[in-house]
């Protein structure tokens, strides 16, 4: 176990509710349709053009490429909106303590997210250093649950994939970190979450030590 690879939206802070809430106003005033909490499950983790493309299927809407453009960088702008009122306090309960650990224990750490406002997030909230590679969505040409994200993260930080954790709340996140042959904490529902390793609610009370024998002892 040489390496953590964390997503970024919904496992270290609540954005995935705001991608939510900027995507279904976007539905509601430009599109014409409302969009449920239960079809949002498919839009994490996916790109922003692809998420679009997914919303516009769901409520069969077809758009030219100009309008989809524009549309997508409204959403980022309510996003970013939402995304500039939060303070460290929203970072994810246990986040913080669990990273200090694994520090500590030695195993390096990766942020493996598509999102393009990663980066940024993470210096607004002030834990940008606590990562020694960063992947983000300006690095990858492919979403989840494509595996490029997480092996390029292992690429950078100089580990074998099948010594990585991936720490994931979306079904395609999940499906990426297998895919690039890592080991998998579900972050969310376990019924949601049916392909990971394990599922857990939060990293509360989680200790870098305990996945290791959970995870790597066959
Ligand atoms: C992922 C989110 O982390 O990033 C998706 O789970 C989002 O919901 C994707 O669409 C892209 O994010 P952004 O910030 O580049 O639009
Ligand atoms: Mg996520």
């Amino acid at each position: 176990m040489q390496a953590f690879l964390f997503d970024l939206d919904g496992v270290i802070v609540d954005t995935a509710h705001f991608h939510y809430q900027a995507w279904r106003r976007l539905a509601n005033e430009k599109l014409g349709f409302d969009i449920s909490e239960e079809f949002n499950e498919s839009l994490k983790g996916v790109s922003r053009t692809e998420s679009l493309d997914r919303i516009l299927a769901e409520g069969g809407v077809t758009l030219d490429d100009a309008t989809k453009e524009t549309y997508a960088t409204l959403k980022n702008q309510w996003y970013v909106e939402l995304v500039n009122q939060m303070t460290p306090d929203d970072i994810l309960p246990g986040i913080q303590k669990f990273l200090k650990e694994t520090r500590d224990a030695g195993i390096k750490i990766g942020l493996g997210s598509v999102s393009k406002n990663a980066r940024p997030i993470l210096e607004h909230i002030g834990i940008v250093d606590a990562f020694d590679v960063i992947i983000d969505g300006t690095k990858i040409s492919k979403g989840k649950p494509d595996p490029e994200v997480f092996l390029k993260g292992a690429e950078e930080l100089g580990v074998s994939p099948d010594e990585c954790v991936v720490f994931e709340d979306a079904v395609a996140g999940i499906e990426s970190g297998k895919r690039a042959g890592m080991k998998t904490v579900g972050i969310g529902h376990p019924d949601v979450l049916k392909e990971a390793d394990i599922v857990l609610a939060n990293l509360n009370n989680l200790a870098p030590a305990d996945l290791k024998k959970t995870l790597f002892s066959e």
